[in-house]
């Protein structure tokens, strides 16, 4: 037994113990027992000795091991017999796991042949420190895995055995993980992790634990590995938005495609967990659908309809944010979206009523039409003033915010402005503003303020004496400016005197048209003007009237023949005169006088010598109607001599009439007033003779109208009961006219009422003359008699005087110088 090494006590020790003990347990066979990873040169025994071979004989034996396998490990000493060790033996190599790690040997000697086994123990050291496999390595939980659950691990190997293989195993402190060692059959230790504390991904996505496995050799060797936990996500996290609420604006013009927000939310879970799609959320309704899209990748809001802030000013919906785990999580937001008014609508006019018509005479301030105005835009594209242009008589009161009267500024005159368009204007105050233009239309009402109006406030009329009763004279029109009833006039007559006769009566006025008619015939000898006031009358109420003034002027017209005043005729149509027959000529044997109740031209009068007896005996003076002589008388010469004086005026047609003078020639017969020319002896005589004719004559025309007047009293006392007028018939007076027949007729037809006295001989041209007799007249009597041609011309006189007015005379008195004279 040797020990190969001097310095390695221990290990020699030990094996010798070993030695010790096979030697006195194994007797046929020789057992060795080494330790593993000996030196190579290490002696395990003496072969030759032990198997009882003298040390001399082993050289010629020839020892030798037989397996070549084995020569590997084990050589033997020839010389000394020795087995030793040739290479490096690992037990682990050799018998692995196994407990006993004996290695079997053939020993062969050659003289005398013989096979002897050895087997040769080797023995563990702990050479071997726990290893895993791999150094790192993955494992992969679910984050939802339940708290208990195991999982198994990599063991570690130790090939050392005995005490000197693997023992236990520990795990570096950690918050998820315990360590469990599970003991298999066989006495394997399996190690595996228990989870602990629930996993979270999305706190911690890797836990790193170190697993160290330790054996059980002094010193303990020990091995670890990393395991690299990897939690597996689970959908457990649902997305989530940014914002608990997006609040966005657009513009309401904005147009198709405009982005108006982009929503975002995250998932913290990975993979598709964690991918997002955005909706609506299920109940967002239809008019949102239809205006706004949301991209469900990008989670843009984009416009895809027609804004309108005056319709839907704001939207407010529900957003989902989705990922595509299993199950599907949701997250939810809301999207506050704002449309931006612009001014896009203009305003409105609303005429809440229609403008009232206004009667021109509206007090200031009164309403005529009562305005809205509407803008359908807000704040100040909704702000709205409202304008009328200047120069009307209106103007706007605003009564509160929009709306507005329209009422009247100043006074208003329909003849002036009967109608008002006026062009309301709304502007708003948007930029750029936007207006509305309404016209309205305020009709004027006509009041009555205007009298009517004569184009002159005095008309002259000139008519014709005699004219036809009944006849139109005049047209008289007033204007007035207001319309309809207020402008419908009614003409009349406003009730005057005429020479104390109402005016009415005279004349009759078309109260529509004013065509004024004359009612009777007029007679300029007794009127030469007539003054009448005509009023115009409107329909309004209170009705206006005005007046003008028509001065009616008579024309005269030659109607009177000349009615010869001297040599009056009373006897008879022949008057007679005395001359002497001593007269020289030139001797004024008369003078003729007419005088003729026409004016003018008409009542100039001319005398001629129509016929006489003996023509060459007297002439006539064409103007002054003086009757002389032309030559001294013979006497031979006719004492009777007949002149018929023929008496003319001017007018046309020429009326005229004549005067017979029965001139009488007396021998020695001195007339006086036929010689007054030419005697201017006795001028006081002479004066006194026609003195005394005046006196005469005036006192026959006295009785005349004293025996007229007192007839007409008469017969009015007589008549005054059953006759409404009273009216004298001239053939009843004592003056001798057979041929005089009057008729009287009452017109009763038709306005006009008057009487017809036809006078004149019927055989003679008859004239008529119309009067109208009133029942309230004084002057009962207004009868024109027209001497016919035979009418002797005392009864003229008398007519004449009788019928006629002062004033008639006045203009015989301002013709004196042919007249009286
Ligand atoms: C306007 O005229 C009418 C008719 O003349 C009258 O009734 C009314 O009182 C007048 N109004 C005013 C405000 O003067
Ligand atoms: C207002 O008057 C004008 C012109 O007279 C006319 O064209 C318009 O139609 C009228 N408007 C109304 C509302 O009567
Ligand atoms: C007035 O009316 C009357 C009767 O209708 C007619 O005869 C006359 O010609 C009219 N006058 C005018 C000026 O129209
Ligand atoms: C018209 O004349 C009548 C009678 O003279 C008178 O009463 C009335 O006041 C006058 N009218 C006017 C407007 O002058």
């Amino acid at each position: 037994m040797r020990h190969k090494r001097r310095n390695d006590w221990k290990r020699a020790a030990f094996l010798l113990l070993g030695f010790v003990l096979l030697w006195n347990t194994v007797g046929a066979q020789i057992h060795y027992t080494i330790a593993e990873e000996v030196k190579e040169g290490s002696i395990v025994g003496n072969i030759a000795k032990d198997l009882g071979f003298d040390v001399s004989r082993v050289a010629k034996s020839k020892l030798r091991i037989a397996s070549e396998s084995s020569r590997q490990y084990f050589d033997v000493d020839t010389e000394k017999g020795e087995l030793i060790v040739n290479g490096r033996i690992d037990r682990e190599t050799l018998c692995g796991q196994a407990v006993n790690c004996l290695v079997p040997l053939q020993i062969i000697i050659e003289e005398p042949l013989q096979l002897h086994r050895v087997e040769i123990e080797i023995q563990d050291i702990n050479d071997n420190a726990p290893n895993f496999h791999t150094k790192e390595s993955v494992l992969k939980i679910a984050e939802s895995a339940a708290l208990g659950s195991r999982f198994p691990i990599e063991s570690a190997e130790d090939p050392d055995s005995g005490k000197n293989s693997l023992k236990s195993y520990s795990l570096n402190s950690n918050e998820h993980f315990r360590l469990n060692v599970k003991a298999l059959d066989g006495g394997r230790k399996v190690p595996e992790l228990i989870l602990d504390k629930p996993l979270d991904r999305e706190k911690q996505l890797i836990h790193k634990l170190i697993l160290t496995a330790l054996d059980g050799g002094d010193p303990v060797r020990s091995g670890s590995t990393l395991l690299k936990i990897v939690v597996e996500d689970n959908n457990d996290n649902e997305p989530h938005f940014e914002l608990q609420i997006y609040k966005a604006s657009v513009q309401e013009s904005a147009g198709i495609g405009s982005n108006v927000v982009t929503i975002k939310a995250t998932d913290m879970d990975e993979g598709i967990n964690g991918e997002i799609q955005y909706y609506f959320a299920a109940h967002t309704p239809d008019y949102v659908r239809k205006v706004f899209n949301v991209n469900p990748d990008s989670g843009e809001i984009t416009v895809i309809g027609k804004l309108d802030h005056e319709g839907i000013n704001s939207y407010t919906f529900d957003i989902c944010a989705q990922d595509k785990g299993y199950p599907k999580l949701e997250g939810h937001s809301s999207v506050h979206i704002r449309v931006i008014d612009e001014n896009d609508n203009p305003p409105e006019i609303i005429l809440t009523s229609l403008p009232n018509p206004v009667p021109e005479n509206a007090t200031v301030g009164t309403v005529v039409a009562l305005i809205n105005v509407m803008d359908l835009d807000s704040g100040e594209n909704g702000k709205v003033s409202l304008k009328i242009p200047k120069g009307f008589p209106f103007k706007l009161k605003s009564s509160f915010e929009n709306h507005y009267s329209l009422i009247t500024d100043s006074s208003l005159d329909r003849e002036l402005n009967s109608e008002y368009n006026i062009e309301i204007v709304a502007t708003d105050s948007g930029s750029p503003p936007l207006k509305t233009v309404k016209t309205i239309n305020v009709t004027i009402l006509d009041v009555n303020d205007n009298a009517p109006a004569f184009s002159q406030t005095s008309y002259n009329v000139y008519i014709k004496e005699n004219n036809v009763a009944g006849s139109s004279l005049f047209s008289i029109t007033a204007l007035d400016s207001d319309v309809n009833n207020n402008a419908i006039l009614t003409y009349s007559v406003v009730d005057s005197k005429v020479n104390d006769i109402p005016a009415s009566s005279y004349f009759y006025i078309n109260s529509e048209n004013g065509t004024i008619y004359s009612m009777s015939s007029f007679d300029y000898e007794k009127v030469k003007r007539l003054t009448l006031i005509v009023q115009a009358k409107d329909h309004g109420s209170p009705s206006l009237s005005s007046n003008a003034t028509l001065h009616v002027f008579i024309l005269d017209q030659n109607d009177n023949a000349p009615s010869v005043i001297y040599p009056s005729a009373v006897m008879g149509s022949v008057s007679h005169q005395r001359m002497p027959r001593s007269a020289k000529p030139g001797h004024l044997v008369t003078k003729v006088t007419a005088v003729d109740a026409d004016s003018g031209h008409n009542a100039w009068i001319s005398y001629r010598l129509a016929e006489a007896t003996d023509a060459s005996l007297f002439s006539v003076n064409l103007h002054t109607g003086e009757v002389r002589t032309k030559r001294s008388l013979s006497e031979q010469e006719d004492s009777s001599q007949r002149l018929l004086i023929e008496i003319q005026d001017n007018g046309e047609p020429v009326q005229s009439t004549t005067v017979t003078v029965d001139v009488l020639i007396e021998d020695g017969f001195h007339e006086p007033i036929s010689d007054y020319p030419k005697k201017s002896t006795d001028p006081n005589k002479k004066s006194g003779k026609i003195t005394l004719y005046l006196i005469i004559s005036l006192a026959s025309v006295s009785l005349l109208c004293l025996m007229t007047f007192f007839m007409l009293l008469a017969k009015c006392a007589r008549s005054s009961r059953g006759s409404s007028s009273c009216c004298i018939r001239r053939s009843d007076s004592g003056y001798k006219n057979p041929n005089r027949n009057l008729q009287i007729q009452l017109n009763t037809d038709g306005p006009i009422k008057y009487v017809e006295v036809l006078g004149g001989d019927m055989m003679s041209q008859s004239q008529s003359f119309g009067s109208y007799l009133s029942p309230m007249s004084e002057f009962s009597d207004f009868t024109l008699v027209k001497p016919s041609s035979t009418t002797d011309f005392t009864d003229t006189l008398n007519v004449l005087d009788a019928s006629l007015p002062d004033s008639t005379w006045k203009f015989e008195s301002q013709q004196t110088n042919f007249g009286l004279r």
